[in-house]
């Protein structure tokens, strides 16, 4: 297993970053408060397109042929929908569904104890399935494509093996980072989708959706400034969304307009773009200190005190995402438009 980031950090950062796609600090059973946030079927999942267009496809072939769907495989960052769109896949296909996650599966007995309880056509979603040990993914090779199991029963000269057969399922699974599944893992799902950062039109109607659902009035000019600022993520969408409708409440504020979304957003140091404080500071001393890079990560990361995977890990995806720096063989680089925002916020 290879997390860079260790756990403990993950979770410091989870507190101090009101702009982390991860679920921040209490967030998880906030989501669970506004649960009615999470859409339910295909038609109100927003966005991302083409994952929806196949998905309506491979669902209705396995309907009409009255299969249990292929493997899925989701992947991509944080905060997208991959979990919402597990959900989904399940109602659709009319089944239930068993969540669990990678390192929750701790031995091979866990494993089998949920696959032997599952019923035909049933979905099992394994979370961060980059995650799992590699005792753990061996069993789930012949469970997912011969939809049977060896165990060994018994210890020592008497233990034996005994197969044992499994009724047919569909595993989805779901990865932040699909480069560290193994090879003959990947190889067994039959459908694997990536998912796409959010346009701010896609994140506006999520926004317009999300904030019905809460009773707020909100303008357009409202939902478009929270949306251009949630980094192209729906979780950070709605959380912004959230904070936004509290400041709105202590300032008596019937209705939500651009002004008072900008001043919540500034109050909580979101600009433009969705960069926080760390973003900044990272462009500015590249721009300022190495004259625009190439800067290696290791320097880079001493420069503004921090780790150098929390600075591949956390910071930069995003920085990339939207054009403002490059990563080259002999550093990192900051592009002109980083250079022509950083301007325009007069820190540089
Ligand atoms: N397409 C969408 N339309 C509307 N809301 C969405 C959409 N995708 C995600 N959301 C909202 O964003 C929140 C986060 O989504 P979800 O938990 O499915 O993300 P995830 O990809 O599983 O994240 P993680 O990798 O952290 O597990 C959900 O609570 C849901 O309300
Ligand atoms: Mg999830």
């Amino acid at each position: 297993m290879t997390i860079n980031l260790s756990e403990q950090k993950k979770d410091e950062l989870k507190e101090e970053r009101i702009v982390t796609p991860e679920p921040i600090e209490g967030e998880a059973s906030e989501e669970r408060v506004f649960e009615g946030l999470r859409p339910k079927t295909l038609d109100d999942f927003i966005g991302q397109r083409k994952i929806k267009d196949n998905l309506r496809v491979f669902i209705d072939a396995a309907r009409i042929r009255k299969e249990p769907l292929d493997h899925v495989l989701l992947s991509g960052p944080p905060g997208l929908g991959k979990t919402t769109l597990a959900h989904i896949i399940a109602r659709e296909m009319g089944a239930n569904i068993r969540i669990t996650s990678g390192p929750a599966i701790e031995r091979p007995g866990d494993l089998a104890a949920i696959l032997t309880n599952l019923k035909e056509g049933d979905v099992i979603f394994i979370d961060e399935i980059h995650r799992l040990s590699h005792v753990v993914e061996e069993i789930l090779y012949s469970a997912m494509e011969d939809f049977e199991i060896d165990i060994i029963i018994g210890k020592g000269p008497s233990a034996r093996s005994i197969r044992l057969e499994l009724p047919r399922f569909t595993l989805i699974g779901a990865t932040t980072r699909s480069g560290l599944l193994t090879s003959p893992l990947r190889d067994r799902f039959g459908i694997s989708m990536r998912f796409e950062f959010y346009e701010p039109e896609e994140l506006k109607t999520i926004i317009d959706r999300s904030s019905k659902i809460l009773g707020m009035d909100l303008t357009d000019h409202a939902a478009l400034e929270i949306a251009s600022r949630s980094r192209g993520t729906p979780r950070i969408a709605n959380r912004l969304l959230r904070r936004v409708r509290d400041f709105s409440h202590v300032e008596h504020q019937e209705t939500v307009d651009r002004d008072i979304a900008r001043k919540s957003l500034d109050k909580l140091d979101v600009d433009a773009l969705g960069l926080d404080n760390m973003d900044r500071r990272i462009l500015k001393t590249i721009i300022k200190d190495y004259s625009g890079g190439p800067v290696g990560a290791e320097t880079l990361a001493v420069s503004v005190s921090e780790e150098t995977e929390t600075i591949e890990d956390v910071y930069e995806p995003y920085l990339i995402q939207i054009g403002f720096i490059n990563r080259t063989p002999r550093g990192r680089v900051t592009t002109p438009a980083a250079k022509e925002h950083m301007q325009k916020m007069g820190l540089i």
